[in-house]
Protein backbone atom coordinates (compact mmCIF):
# COMPACT_ATOMS: atom_id res chain seq x y z
CA UNK A 1 0.00 0.00 0.00
CA UNK A 2 2.71 2.86 1.40
CA UNK A 3 5.08 1.72 -1.50
CA UNK A 4 7.96 1.07 1.02
CA UNK A 5 8.58 -2.76 1.05
CA UNK A 6 9.78 -4.92 4.41
CA UNK A 7 12.95 -5.66 2.05
CA UNK A 8 13.87 -2.14 1.93
CA UNK A 9 13.07 -1.29 5.35
CA UNK A 10 15.10 -4.50 6.91
CA UNK A 11 17.85 -3.94 4.21
CA UNK A 12 18.29 -0.48 5.43
CA UNK A 13 17.15 -1.17 9.36
CA UNK A 14 21.50 -1.60 10.24
CA UNK A 15 22.14 1.09 8.65
CA UNK A 16 19.93 3.68 10.29
CA UNK A 17 21.03 2.05 13.33
CA UNK A 18 24.77 2.86 13.33
CA UNK A 19 23.74 6.43 11.61
CA UNK A 20 21.49 7.79 14.02
CA UNK A 21 23.56 10.49 15.88
CA UNK A 22 24.23 8.58 19.45
CA UNK A 23 24.94 11.82 21.37
CA UNK A 24 21.59 13.14 20.73
CA UNK A 25 19.91 10.13 21.23
CA UNK A 26 21.82 10.25 25.00
CA UNK A 27 20.43 13.28 25.30
CA UNK A 28 17.16 11.94 24.88
CA UNK A 29 16.95 9.61 27.13
CA UNK A 30 18.65 12.17 29.97
CA UNK A 31 15.44 14.53 29.19
CA UNK A 32 13.03 11.98 29.92
CA UNK A 33 14.80 10.59 32.63
CA UNK A 34 14.01 14.20 34.28
CA UNK A 35 10.50 14.11 33.52
CA UNK A 36 8.11 15.04 36.13
CA UNK A 37 6.91 11.43 37.58
CA UNK A 38 9.85 9.64 35.88
CA UNK A 39 9.68 6.02 36.83
CA UNK A 40 6.26 6.16 38.67
CA UNK A 41 4.45 5.02 35.39
CA UNK A 42 5.75 3.62 31.83
CA UNK A 43 6.84 5.66 29.22
CA UNK A 44 4.26 6.53 26.87
CA UNK A 45 5.94 6.83 23.24
CA UNK A 46 4.13 6.91 19.87
CA UNK A 47 5.96 6.14 17.17
CA UNK A 48 4.58 8.00 13.52
CA UNK A 49 5.44 5.75 10.31
CA UNK A 50 6.70 2.95 12.20
CA UNK A 51 7.02 0.64 9.33
CA UNK A 52 8.54 -2.50 10.42
CA UNK A 53 9.22 -1.28 14.04
CA UNK A 54 13.03 -0.45 13.29
CA UNK A 55 12.35 2.33 15.35
CA UNK A 56 11.05 0.48 18.18
CA UNK A 57 14.25 -1.49 18.02
CA UNK A 58 16.60 0.85 18.21
CA UNK A 59 15.37 3.21 20.71
CA UNK A 60 13.42 1.10 23.14
CA UNK A 61 17.08 -0.61 24.57
CA UNK A 62 18.39 3.29 24.89
CA UNK A 63 15.28 4.80 26.88
CA UNK A 64 14.82 4.43 30.61
CA UNK A 65 12.80 2.14 32.16
CA UNK A 66 8.88 0.63 31.11
CA UNK A 67 7.63 1.89 28.27
CA UNK A 68 4.58 1.75 25.98
CA UNK A 69 4.50 2.38 23.09
CA UNK A 70 1.95 2.99 20.44
CA UNK A 71 2.97 2.26 16.83
CA UNK A 72 1.32 3.99 13.88
CA UNK A 73 0.78 3.31 10.15
CA UNK A 74 -1.38 2.96 6.99
CA UNK A 75 -0.12 0.08 5.86
CA UNK A 76 -1.96 -2.95 7.65
CA UNK A 77 1.27 -5.37 5.83
CA UNK A 78 3.86 -3.45 7.63
CA UNK A 79 2.12 -2.98 10.89
CA UNK A 80 1.82 -7.16 10.72
CA UNK A 81 6.08 -7.11 9.97
CA UNK A 82 6.27 -4.88 12.48
CA UNK A 83 4.50 -7.09 14.57
CA UNK A 84 6.46 -9.95 14.16
CA UNK A 85 10.21 -8.35 13.43
CA UNK A 86 9.86 -7.07 17.28
CA UNK A 87 8.22 -9.96 18.45
CA UNK A 88 11.05 -11.90 17.02
CA UNK A 89 13.64 -9.86 18.76
CA UNK A 90 12.21 -9.85 22.10
CA UNK A 91 13.56 -12.17 24.94
CA UNK A 92 9.97 -12.90 25.81
CA UNK A 93 6.38 -12.39 24.40
CA UNK A 94 2.74 -11.71 25.76
CA UNK A 95 -0.15 -11.67 23.56
CA UNK A 96 -3.22 -10.07 24.38
CA UNK A 97 -5.44 -9.27 21.87
CA UNK A 98 -3.50 -6.83 19.52
CA UNK A 99 -1.19 -5.79 22.13
CA UNK A 100 1.68 -7.13 22.83
CA UNK A 101 3.93 -7.11 26.16
CA UNK A 102 7.24 -7.72 25.29
CA UNK A 103 10.76 -8.50 27.60
CA UNK A 104 13.49 -6.88 26.25
CA UNK A 105 17.03 -6.06 27.33
CA UNK A 106 15.44 -6.08 31.59
CA UNK A 107 12.69 -3.92 29.83
CA UNK A 108 9.14 -4.38 30.42
CA UNK A 109 7.16 -3.22 26.83
CA UNK A 110 3.95 -2.93 25.86
CA UNK A 111 2.73 -2.57 22.32
CA UNK A 112 -0.13 -1.26 20.59
CA UNK A 113 -0.48 -1.11 17.00
CA UNK A 114 -3.03 1.76 15.27
CA UNK A 115 -3.86 1.50 11.30
CA UNK A 116 -3.92 5.31 10.61
CA UNK A 117 -3.67 7.93 7.40
CA UNK A 118 -1.30 10.22 9.21
CA UNK A 119 -2.34 12.61 6.44
CA UNK A 120 -5.84 13.00 8.18
CA UNK A 121 -5.78 12.12 11.27
CA UNK A 122 -3.00 12.67 13.63
CA UNK A 123 -4.43 15.11 15.92
CA UNK A 124 -6.12 13.10 18.10
CA UNK A 125 -2.81 10.86 18.65
CA UNK A 126 -0.80 14.20 19.54
CA UNK A 127 -4.05 14.91 21.64
CA UNK A 128 -2.86 11.92 23.73
CA UNK A 129 -0.04 13.87 25.15
CA UNK A 130 2.22 11.01 25.06
CA UNK A 131 5.99 11.58 26.86
CA UNK A 132 7.43 11.26 23.42
CA UNK A 133 6.64 11.47 19.95
CA UNK A 134 8.92 10.06 17.57
CA UNK A 135 9.28 9.29 14.22
CA UNK A 136 12.20 7.95 11.68
CA UNK A 137 12.46 8.52 8.07
CA UNK A 138 9.16 9.87 7.86
CA UNK A 139 9.38 13.98 8.10
CA UNK A 140 10.71 14.67 4.23
CA UNK A 141 7.28 12.60 2.77
CA UNK A 142 4.72 15.27 4.74
CA UNK A 143 3.81 18.27 3.04
CA UNK A 144 5.19 22.01 4.55
CA UNK A 145 1.87 22.35 5.46
CA UNK A 146 1.43 19.55 7.69
CA UNK A 147 4.27 20.01 9.32
CA UNK A 148 3.40 23.59 10.09
CA UNK A 149 -0.48 21.88 11.70
CA UNK A 150 1.72 19.47 13.69
CA UNK A 151 4.16 21.75 15.09
CA UNK A 152 1.60 24.18 16.23
CA UNK A 153 -0.22 20.81 18.21
CA UNK A 154 2.33 18.55 19.85
CA UNK A 155 3.18 18.99 23.08
CA UNK A 156 5.82 16.17 23.70
CA UNK A 157 8.80 14.97 23.51
CA UNK A 158 9.65 15.30 20.21
CA UNK A 159 12.45 13.41 18.52
CA UNK A 160 12.81 12.42 14.40
CA UNK A 161 15.41 10.79 13.05
CA UNK A 162 16.99 10.07 9.39
CA UNK A 163 15.26 13.29 8.03
CA UNK A 164 16.70 13.14 4.11
CA UNK A 165 18.69 16.57 4.00
CA UNK A 166 19.56 16.90 -0.42
CA UNK A 167 23.00 15.66 0.30
CA UNK A 168 24.23 12.83 -2.25
CA UNK A 169 28.10 11.60 -3.02
CA UNK A 170 28.98 8.56 -4.85
CA UNK A 171 32.57 6.89 -5.48
CA UNK A 172 33.37 6.85 -7.88
CA UNK A 173 31.64 9.97 -9.31
CA UNK A 174 29.38 10.10 -12.12
CA UNK A 175 28.89 13.04 -15.26
CA UNK A 176 25.57 13.41 -14.47
CA UNK A 177 25.37 13.27 -10.97
CA UNK A 178 24.33 16.68 -10.37
CA UNK A 179 21.47 16.78 -13.28
CA UNK A 180 20.29 13.45 -11.37
CA UNK A 181 20.12 14.82 -8.02
CA UNK A 182 18.59 17.81 -9.45
CA UNK A 183 15.54 15.42 -11.13
CA UNK A 184 15.60 13.65 -7.20
CA UNK A 185 14.96 16.32 -5.51
CA UNK A 186 12.31 17.02 -7.57
CA UNK A 187 10.64 14.06 -7.50
CA UNK A 188 11.35 14.10 -3.72
CA UNK A 189 8.99 17.13 -3.54
CA UNK A 190 6.15 15.48 -5.18
CA UNK A 191 3.01 14.44 -3.50
CA UNK A 192 3.45 11.42 -1.33
CA UNK A 193 0.06 11.55 0.29
CA UNK A 194 0.19 14.59 2.36
CA UNK A 195 0.59 17.29 -0.49
CA UNK A 196 3.49 18.27 -2.00
CA UNK A 197 6.35 16.99 0.58
CA UNK A 198 8.76 19.09 2.30
CA UNK A 199 11.54 17.10 1.06
CA UNK A 200 14.96 18.19 2.11
CA UNK A 201 13.65 21.64 3.15
CA UNK A 202 11.39 19.14 6.08
CA UNK A 203 13.68 19.47 9.03
CA UNK A 204 14.61 23.32 8.70
CA UNK A 205 10.60 24.01 8.89
CA UNK A 206 10.65 21.73 11.80
CA UNK A 207 13.68 23.28 13.36
CA UNK A 208 11.92 27.16 12.89
CA UNK A 209 8.08 26.15 14.13
CA UNK A 210 9.05 24.43 17.06
CA UNK A 211 11.52 27.16 18.33
CA UNK A 212 8.66 29.68 17.40
CA UNK A 213 6.79 27.71 19.83
CA UNK A 214 9.32 28.09 22.21
CA UNK A 215 10.99 24.40 22.08
CA UNK A 216 14.80 24.00 22.62
CA UNK A 217 15.82 22.25 19.36
CA UNK A 218 19.04 20.23 18.94
CA UNK A 219 20.03 19.12 14.99
CA UNK A 220 22.61 16.86 14.07
CA UNK A 221 23.64 15.25 11.36
CA UNK A 222 23.20 11.32 10.72
CA UNK A 223 24.20 10.37 7.15
CA UNK A 224 24.62 7.14 5.85
CA UNK A 225 28.15 6.43 5.06
CA UNK A 226 28.09 3.21 2.98
CA UNK A 227 30.68 1.14 2.00
CA UNK A 228 31.68 -2.08 0.08
CA UNK A 229 29.94 -4.25 2.85
CA UNK A 230 26.30 -2.36 2.29
CA UNK A 231 26.88 -3.33 -1.46
CA UNK A 232 23.39 -4.69 -1.20
CA UNK A 233 21.58 -0.90 0.11
CA UNK A 234 24.06 0.70 -2.84
CA UNK A 235 22.45 -1.38 -5.11
CA UNK A 236 18.63 -0.80 -3.65
CA UNK A 237 19.33 2.97 -3.57
CA UNK A 238 20.59 4.07 -6.98
CA UNK A 239 17.79 1.86 -8.36
CA UNK A 240 15.18 3.08 -6.63
CA UNK A 241 16.67 6.45 -7.47
CA UNK A 242 17.18 6.14 -11.26
CA UNK A 243 13.59 5.08 -11.12
CA UNK A 244 11.95 7.95 -9.37
CA UNK A 245 14.25 10.49 -12.05
CA UNK A 246 13.01 8.48 -15.02
CA UNK A 247 9.61 9.22 -13.95
CA UNK A 248 10.90 13.37 -13.71
CA UNK A 249 11.84 13.24 -17.51
CA UNK A 250 14.36 15.11 -16.56
CA UNK A 251 17.36 13.03 -17.39
CA UNK A 252 17.85 11.56 -20.91
CA UNK A 253 17.48 7.89 -20.14
CA UNK A 254 20.98 6.93 -22.18
CA UNK A 255 22.45 9.32 -19.46
CA UNK A 256 20.22 8.11 -16.36
CA UNK A 257 21.32 4.01 -17.80
CA UNK A 258 25.10 5.32 -17.71
CA UNK A 259 24.83 6.64 -13.87
CA UNK A 260 22.51 3.84 -12.98
CA UNK A 261 25.24 1.43 -14.45
CA UNK A 262 28.49 3.36 -12.82
CA UNK A 263 26.82 3.61 -9.15
CA UNK A 264 25.64 -0.07 -9.35
CA UNK A 265 29.65 -0.55 -8.82
CA UNK A 266 30.01 2.02 -6.12
CA UNK A 267 32.63 1.90 -3.83
CA UNK A 268 30.79 4.45 -1.31
CA UNK A 269 28.10 6.38 -1.26
CA UNK A 270 27.19 9.14 1.57
CA UNK A 271 23.28 9.81 1.90
CA UNK A 272 22.91 13.12 4.09
CA UNK A 273 20.03 13.05 7.22
CA UNK A 274 19.30 15.26 10.14
CA UNK A 275 18.08 14.27 13.40
CA UNK A 276 16.10 17.06 15.72
CA UNK A 277 14.97 16.83 19.25
CA UNK A 278 12.80 19.45 20.85
CA UNK A 279 12.16 19.46 23.73
CA UNK A 280 8.70 21.77 25.23
CA UNK A 281 9.77 24.80 26.87
CA UNK A 282 9.75 24.09 31.19
CA UNK A 283 11.33 20.95 30.47
CA UNK A 284 14.54 20.43 31.79
CA UNK A 285 16.79 20.04 28.48
CA UNK A 286 19.40 17.63 29.96
C1 LIG B 1 10.61 5.49 4.91
S1 LIG B 1 9.44 4.54 5.73
C2 LIG B 1 10.11 4.53 7.39
C3 LIG B 1 9.59 3.39 8.23
C4 LIG B 1 10.20 3.28 9.63
N1 LIG B 1 9.94 4.46 10.42
C5 LIG B 1 11.68 2.99 9.55
O1 LIG B 1 12.46 3.82 10.04
O2 LIG B 1 12.04 1.92 9.03
C6 LIG B 1 8.04 5.65 5.89
C7 LIG B 1 6.87 5.03 6.62
O3 LIG B 1 5.80 6.00 6.70
C8 LIG B 1 4.58 5.34 6.45
N2 LIG B 1 3.63 6.32 5.91
C9 LIG B 1 3.73 7.03 4.76
N3 LIG B 1 2.63 7.80 4.59
C10 LIG B 1 1.81 7.56 5.65
C11 LIG B 1 0.53 8.04 6.04
N4 LIG B 1 -0.15 8.92 5.28
N5 LIG B 1 0.00 7.59 7.19
C12 LIG B 1 0.67 6.69 7.96
N6 LIG B 1 1.87 6.19 7.64
C13 LIG B 1 2.45 6.62 6.50
C14 LIG B 1 4.94 4.27 5.42
O4 LIG B 1 3.95 3.26 5.36
C15 LIG B 1 6.29 3.80 5.94
O5 LIG B 1 6.14 2.79 6.89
Amino acid sequence: MSGFSTEWLALREPVDHRSRDSALQERLRDVLSQRAGAGARPLRILDLGCGAGSNLRALAPVLPGEQHWTLVDYDPALLRASRQTIAGWASRVLEDGERLTIDKGGRRIVIDFLQRDLARDFEPLLASAPDLVTAAALFDLVSSQWIVQFCDRVQSVFYTVLTYNGAERWTPPHAADADVLRAFHAHQTTDKGFGVAAGPGATQLLRDRLAARGFTVELAPSPWILGPQDRPLMQALCTGSAGAVSETGMVPQAELSGWLETHRQATRCEIGHWDLLAVPSGMPVG
